[in-house]
């Protein structure tokens, strides 16, 4: 098996842990590469007693051997990822590779602005947005009037295309009673980003080919979770971006062929920001404990996560569509003092048992979960680094995780460091 390339992928509706994994996995790496999203993604990273939140710069950036790339499927937002910069170089993180793709398309402020006026207009039913201007960006990308990292290293070009934005951008903000933008500060603002940018700036996709082609090892860094994919996740409730190992080659801008592995990252329950179905969903004692436990709080817009049970039933979709190898199940420590768990092995809809997520809303919504319960383990296990010595209903709680999905578990994480970490199986 060639292990040359691995996609991390989350699988459930985000914040799974992808940032500690890719971490983990980057030891191992020559390349980290974030091919989606933007700075909505917080990916917490702790090590040596250190925790740093990173939004849209790779993971590889603490090891100064890592080609770290932001791939042409980015929104990238400069100023926020010249701050993110800075302030990891006020942290002696300063000898770093960065390659940013000249075609990443950058957000604007005018889709910040749009981001939040949008969520506004849709009264109760709001995605609750991280107001990043993510979906304004895509937006903007698919109609063509969008503005490309490559663009602002071109003072006449970039001109150019800014006025043109700015003429419908205008009008949008118009309609929503918000201040019109200045072509001449954005212009002069934006220039000095590129300026700021520009050693780092290039064509992504022939630097990244030529990496894979002389079988450099390269990580590709999903942020957010399957279930949040525009095309494959709880639409409307979605991100605008495809988080699945289907969306490398395009993101990436590299064949499809060159992806050999992807492991599917999820908690050992799960959680969710923002609105949207949750089957699964708890509240009340339960909830609390494991939100307190697991910090279930967003590392970019600080709100509290939604929780619940394990739902196999969305793994299960999100490892089809994803081409899932391998799981690594993260958080695993927080379930330590549960007397039960539950997890979800189906759905009922309308009286009748179904085993897959339903593409309609109002239908996902009508779903019940159906559970099976399995006895819990009182052990603390942060200690634990052999899978061997987990508590034996530990072990039972994974087999079933991995009868329900047909995926193996390769890699199970007891705490947030690096170390805390159970290796199953090599995987890269
Ligand atoms: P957007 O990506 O800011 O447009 O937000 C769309 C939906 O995706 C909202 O429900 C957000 O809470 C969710 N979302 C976006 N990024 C993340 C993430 O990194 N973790 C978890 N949820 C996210």
């Amino acid at each position: 098996m060639n292990n040359k390339t691995l996609v991390v992928c989350g699988i459930q509706w985000g914040d799974e842990g992808k940032g500690k994994m890719t971490d983990y996995l980057a030891q191992q790496a020559d390349v980290v590469v974030r091919f989606q999203g933007g700075n909505n993604a917080g990916h917490t990273i702790t090590f040596d007693g250190n925790k740093y939140a990173l939004q849209s710069i790779p993971s590889g950036i603490f090891s100064p051997h890592i080609v770290n790339v932001m791939a042409n499927g980015m929104v990238i937002n400069p100023k926020a990822a010249i701050g993110e910069l800075e302030k990891l170089e006020e942290r002696g993180i300063r000898d770093y590779q960065l390659f940013i793709s000249d075609r990443a398309a950058v957000i604007m402020p005018y889709h910040i602005e749009l981001d939040g006026a949008y969520e506004s207009l849709k009264g109760g039913k709001q995605i609750g947005t991280t107001k990043k201007g993510i979906g304004p960006a895509y937006t903007d990308k698919a109609a063509r009037i969008g503005i490309r990292m490559g663009d602002l290293l071109d003072p006449e070009y970039f001109a150019e295309r800014l006025r043109d934005a700015l003429a419908q951008k205008n009008m949008e903000l118009k309609m929503f009673g918000k201040q019109e933008m200045n072509f001449d500060e954005l212009y002069k603002e934006y220039l000095g980003y590129g300026e700021k940018l520009r050693k780092h700036i290039c064509d992504t996709s022939i630097l990244l080919n030529k990496l894979i082609q002389e079988g450099k090892k390269v990580l590709f860094e999903g942020a957010q979770g399957v279930m949040l994919c525009i095309d494959n996740g709880t639409y409307p409730f979605v991100t605008s971006s495809s988080p699945t190992a289907a969306s490398v080659p395009l993101g990436a801008g590299i064949a499809p062929r060159y992806i050999d592995n992807v492991l599917g990252i999820c908690k050992a329950y799960t959680t969710r920001v923002g609105a949207g179905p949750f089957p699964t969903e708890i509240e009340g004692d339960l909830a609390n404990y494991i939100r307190e436990r697991g910090h279930e709080y967003g590392t970019v817009t600080g709100r509290p996560r939604r929780v619940g049970y394990l739902d196999c039933v969305a793994l299960r979709h999100a490892c089809r569509v994803s081409g899932v190898t391998n799981l690594s199940i993260m958080l695993f420590d927080v379930l330590s003092g549960m007397e039960k768990l539950k997890i979800c092995v189906g759905y009922e809809l309308d009286g009748k048992r179904i085993d897959y997520v339903p593409s309609c809303l109002s239908a996902l919504e009508r779903c019940k979960p159906v559970y099976e319960e399995l006895p819990g383990w009182t052990e603390e296990i942060t200690e634990i680094r052999d899978y061997d010595r987990l508590p034996a209903q530990a072990k039972a709680y994974i087999r079933r995780i991995e009868e329900l999905t047909g995926v193996q578990v390769a890699v199970v994480s007891v705490g947030p460091d690096r170390t805390q970490t159970i290796n199953r199986k090599e995987i890269f």
